[in-house]
């Protein structure tokens, strides 16, 4: 397939670094410098699938392509305030499409393992034109009282259509239960058999193992394509990477061996919004023109689970 049409919304609010530290034991030096972070843009009177819906119309805007054409909605979700029906359902009728469309929950790898459902579905003769929306409110998952965890999330929705063509050249999908290392529980409804103890957990997280695997698996599903399509790590032009912390991305650059300019980044303004990063990066990065034509891109990304994917594509 290929991507013909990108969109993006963020919330109106932003969130400085010294705004945290008037109520977190925080500071923008220690944030900026342990993240790379300025600021985020966090959900407050808007509703998630406003967003969703916004950003889908801007990648079929930007695609030419109406929602009759649609035949398949994918969303990547970790939360909304609804659990069912699913986003892509809500969003569908928003845009009023037609097509089926399904939810998946990778976490932060979510743009990738889409990706690579579409493609799968297209190879398979299924479909021709496919939504991907990329939607996600991690500021809503954390407590806002644990410095360690809610500085890091921002708000977001991102959106890309896909059709047929030959320019996704590889995708590679990981995943490796770990399940203590970055978590969020919820209570269900009880029932009168129910009998074991539950209750709301914010996200959890164990940040220096969460770093680890991040370099870890990035750098390993990237490497491993480049292996498979005979390519080196010089022949990218771009590599777009979750955007969870600018270390991380600095590592992973220094480890392909690669210059920092190719690496573009929102993580200043925007934070970690979960699975929008990759498709926000992809909307800003091509609106600046900082994509050509032709060009060799990769896209990589990693979260909870611990999941990770990554993708090499001609653009
Ligand atoms: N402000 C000030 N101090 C903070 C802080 C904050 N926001 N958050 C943590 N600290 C403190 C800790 O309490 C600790 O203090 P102590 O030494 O007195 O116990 C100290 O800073 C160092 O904490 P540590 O967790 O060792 O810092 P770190 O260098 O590992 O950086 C992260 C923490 C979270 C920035 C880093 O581990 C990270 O980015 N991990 C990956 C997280 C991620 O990407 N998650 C999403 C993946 S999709």
């Amino acid at each position: 397939m290929k991507i013909i049409g990108t969109g993006s919304v963020l919330p109106k609010k932003v969130v400085t670094n010294e705004m945290l530290s008037e109520f977190l034991d925080t500071s923008d030096e220690w944030i900026y410098t342990r993240t790379g972070i300025k600021t985020r843009h966090v959900i407050s009177d808007e509703k998630l699938e406003d967003m969703a819906v916004e950003a889908a119309k801007k990648a079929l805007d930007d695609a030419g392509m109406s929602a009759a054409d649609l035949d398949f909605i994918i969303c990547s979700n970790v939360v909304n305030e609804y659990i069912t029906p699913s986003l892509s359902c809500i969003i569908q009728g928003g845009i009023g499409a037609t097509c089926p469309c399904i939810d998946i929950n990778c976490a932060c790898a979510g743009f990738i393992y889409a990706v690579e459902m579409a493609e799968s579905f297209y190879a398979a003769g299924k479909v021709k034109n496919v939504l991907i929306v990329c939607a996600e409110e991690p500021t809503r998952m954390t407590s806002w009282e644990d410095r360690r965890v809610c500085v890091l999330f921002g708000d977001g929705a991102g959106a890309a259509v896909l059709t047929e063509g030959d320019n996704i050249k590889g995708v590679k999908l990981s995943s490796a239960s770990a399940t203590d290392k970055l978590y969020q529980i919820r209570s269900l409804e009880p029932t009168p058999y129910a009998t074991k103890e539950e209750q709301n957990i914010p996200l959890q997280m164990k940040g220096q193992d969460v770093f680890k695997f991040a370099v870890k698996a990035s750098s390993g599903d990237i490497t491993y394509l480049m292996d498979k399509l005979g390519m080196k790590a010089g022949d990218v032009d771009h590599f777009l990477l979750h955007q969870a912390n600018m270390r991380i991305i600095n590592t992973i650059a220094s480890f392909l061996g690669q210059p920092s300019e190719k690496f573009p980044t929102n993580i200043e303004d925007h934070g970690n919004s979960s699975s929008a990063c990759c498709p926000i990066l992809l909307d800003e990065c091509k609106r600046k023109g900082i994509l050509k034509k032709g060009e060799t891109v990769v896209m990589s990304a990693f979260g909870a689970g611990f999941v990770s994917g990554a993708l090499v594509m001609e653009w």
